[in-house]
């Protein structure tokens, strides 16, 4: 059996219901102006408790470029390109595309809107926000290693990611009117039942295999956050890319560095010194043993 079509799927909910596909809330499916101003405040103010985060966590950051993977209508790519000049939203649905390069000509920000990831251009902020939830992990997986590619050295990521639900969200998968789905490789997907729309499936992804896709060459910290979405739980993982890895390598292997971190160094200070030169700390002990023990071995010989 193949992976179900949720492309399809999106194109569908998007001509039907562009709104309420982001934000499954009854009022979404034909909003007002008033509606739909509440609707934009919320990506304004999500866009600004993600920077203050990532702030708190990096320190300061000003973008200049964005993408924002699974943009809707543009709630979060419309304060992104506020915050960074302009930005660049990727949508499966050409409806999702059209509402989002209007209600970015509204609010007066430069958009640029396509169906697939750049492959020739790197983004100071990659962003995903409830969108891997709906894609089926096997091909999920390589969308995080593209956007992981889209990412230019310093730049932050910013993906939400759903790895488990709680009893009130798979509650849904009990009741009389459920479709269970099944992808192929696990069911575990379901859609509730909707006169016009075939439904909204949800993917649980592995943490494991999400980070085994983000290649840190040279390491860097993660924050994860936890995120709850209506019992569909996962995280918001922060990550800023760090530079090239070749000038980092040299550097955790120049001795002066090994040299800070002497047999008895406690892991703090090793952590410490791992984040000062940029490496993983595992890749800074094994240097240090194998300097250590090259030392002793010509301190025998000597002898
Ligand atoms: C729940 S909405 C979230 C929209 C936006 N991220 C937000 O938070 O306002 C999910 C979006 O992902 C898009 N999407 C689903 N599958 C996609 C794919 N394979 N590639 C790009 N976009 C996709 C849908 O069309 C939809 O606009």
């Amino acid at each position: 059996m193949g992976v179900i079509d949720t492309d399809r799927d999106w194109c569908a909910i998007a001509d039907a219901f562009p709104y309420f596909g982001v934000i499954t809330e009854e009022r979404y499916k034909n909003p007002s102006a008033e509606d739909l101003k509440e609707f934009f405040a919320t990506g304004q103010n999500e866009i600004a408790a993600f920077l203050a985060r990532s702030e708190r966590i990096f320190g300061p950051f000003e973008p200049k470029s964005a993408l924002d993977f699974g943009c809707g209508v543009g709630r979060l790519l419309i304060p992104l390109a506020k915050l960074a000049g302009n930005a660049t939203g990727v949508d499966v649905s050409d409806k999702m595309l059209s509402l989002a390069r209007k209600h970015a000509k509204d609010a007066g920000v430069s958009v640029t809107l396509t169906k697939s990831i750049p492959a020739d251009q790197t983004f100071d902020w990659v962003n995903s926000h409830v969108v891997l939830q709906h894609i089926s992990p096997r091909r999920g997986y390589s969308i995080i290693h593209d956007l992981w590619d889209a990412l230019a050295p310093g730049g932050l990521l910013v993906l939400h990611i759903t790895t488990f639900r709680d009893k009130a969200h798979l509650g849904d998968l009990l009741g009389n009117d459920s479709i269970v789905g099944y992808d192929g490789e696990r069911a575990i997907n379901y859609s509730k039942v909707d006169d016009q729309i075939r439904g909204i499936l949800m993917y649980d992804y592995d943490l494991s295999h999400v980070f085994a896709n983000m290649p840190m060459a040279n390491g860097c910290p993660l924050y994860l956050e936890k995120v709850d979405h209506a019992g569909h739980h996962g995280f918001r993982i922060y990550v800023r890319k760090r530079p090239p890895v070749a000038q980092n390598r040299a550097v955790a292997f120049d001795p002066t560095v090994i040299e800070d971190a002497p047999k008895n160094t406690s892991d703090s200070a090793i952590r410490t010194i791992a984040a000062k030169v940029g490496t993983r700390v595992g890749l800074l002990r094994r240097g240090a043993d194998l300097i250590r023990q090259a030392l002793s071995l010509s301190f025998l010989f000597r002898k």
